[in-house]
């Protein structure tokens, strides 16, 4: 059942290659230059017209509805609010009818977040869900909605549910960036043949496994990790924490890279473990200037970099190299080496990593 893996979340992480490939089938037609996507389709005078898009989720589907506000702003201008749900549904908040509301969730079964939909619903926006789970109450109760074919997700911690929802959201932001005029003819042909090349670059990344574990071996002990992204790796960062602190007890926090001089430079010590995703185009001079003052005062420095990197090479501890590839597509690439990364560490530490202490699979109450 673990095909060969000690743990269904190894399986999983694997599986991402298959599983994004899945997620694009009969929707990214590559050699024709067109995204296909009935839902989206179907209903695409409010997709046009809508003046905002509001995400609602929880965890890691809520980092996914982060990495989605950079798409959706930056190829498709459209503005984008990303609500924790169980925050969303008690403020009342401000929603317009011209208004999309769109709801991630890998179970389709979260809580809080169904709620925030009902609300959401009443207060006439048009919902949309990205889940995984076919039939779920949270795919049943949106308006109109695209499933990830993730297939099915075992392990607690979410690993293939996470780049399947960003490939989603690829899609309809490259999508919807095209039809709004705000992505020329050959942009969009750009940004379509790189996304169908992702799962292969994915694949050269997960043969990393024995680098990345060596890694592990040496940080496994450490109290305490930060993890540092800008622009659209800032989420990355967001998740790469939450991973480690779900199966490995590890206390981890995520930061924008530019916030560290704003209170957590202050933790940074010999023994504090820096993750800094570092890949080229992301502000990568700033990063490297905050890679520079972590270095200054003993920090060890795991970095993810664009293949190739010498600047970060020559200052960091270790590094972690990532296929070159289109800006937007950057998160599908770096979660990577941070899933394995908190993989291995919980595995060395002993913890039951598909299913760490206190968590469930899907919280339906909220
Ligand atoms: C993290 C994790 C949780 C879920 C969250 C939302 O690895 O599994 O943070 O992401 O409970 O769950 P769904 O996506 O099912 O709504």
């Amino acid at each position: 059942e673990k095909g060969g893996y000690d743990h269904f979340m190894l399986k999983e992480i694997h599986e991402q290659t298959n599983a994004i490939v899945d997620t694009y089938r009969g929707r990214l037609l590559a050699d024709k230059d067109i995204i296909k996507m009935g839902s989206v389709d179907n209903n695409i005078t409010k997709f046009l017209n809508a003046k905002r898009i509001v995400v609602v989720a929880c965890g890691t589907s809520w980092h996914a509805g982060l990495v989605g506000e950079y798409l959706f702003e930056d190829l498709a201008r459209i503005p984008v609010e990303v609500e924790y749900a169980s925050e969303f549904r008690y403020r009342n908040p401000v929603i317009h009818k011209d208004d999309i509301v769109i709801a991630i969730s890998q179970s389709g079964e979260t809580a809080d977040t169904l709620a925030a939909i009902k609300l959401a619903k009443a207060n006439g926006a048009f919902v949309f869900g990205i889940c995984n789970v076919v039939g779920s109450s949270i795919a049943r109760e949106t308006d109109s909605g695209a499933y990830t074919h993730a297939g099915p997700e075992i392990g607690v911690a979410s690993t293939k549910a996470f780049t399947t929802q960003i490939t989603v959201l690829s899609l309809i932001a490259l999508k919807l960036g095209y039809l709004k005029g705000e992505l020329s003819k050959s942009d969009y042909h750009n940004y379509i043949q790189e996304l169908s090349i992702i799962p292969s670059k994915v694949e050269k990344l997960l043969k990393f496994d024995a680098e990345i574990e060596k890694i592990a071996a040496i940080y496994k002990d450490a109290p305490n990790c930060l993890y540092l992204g800008r622009g659209y790796n800032f989420p990355v960062a967001l998740e790469g924490a939450l991973k480690l602190k779900e199966i490995s007890y590890i206390h981890a926090e995520g930061y924008p890279a530019a916030e560290m001089k704003h209170g957590p430079i202050a933790l940074i010590d010999e023994s504090m473990p820096v993750v800094v995703i570092a890949t080229r185009k992301g502000h990568y001079e700033k990063v490297v200037s905050n890679i520079q003052e972590i270095k200054s005062r003993k920090g060890k420095i795991i970095a993810i970099v664009t293949k190739g990197d010498t600047q970060v090479r020559d200052i960091a501890d270790h590094v972690i190299e990532i296929p070159d590839t289109l800006e937007p597509f950057t998160p599908l690439l770096t979660t990577i080496p941070l899933q394995l990364l908190s993989y291995y560490i919980a595995v060395m530490r002993d913890c039951n990593v598909d299913q760490p202490r206190n968590l469930a699979k899907s919280v339906t109450v909220e």
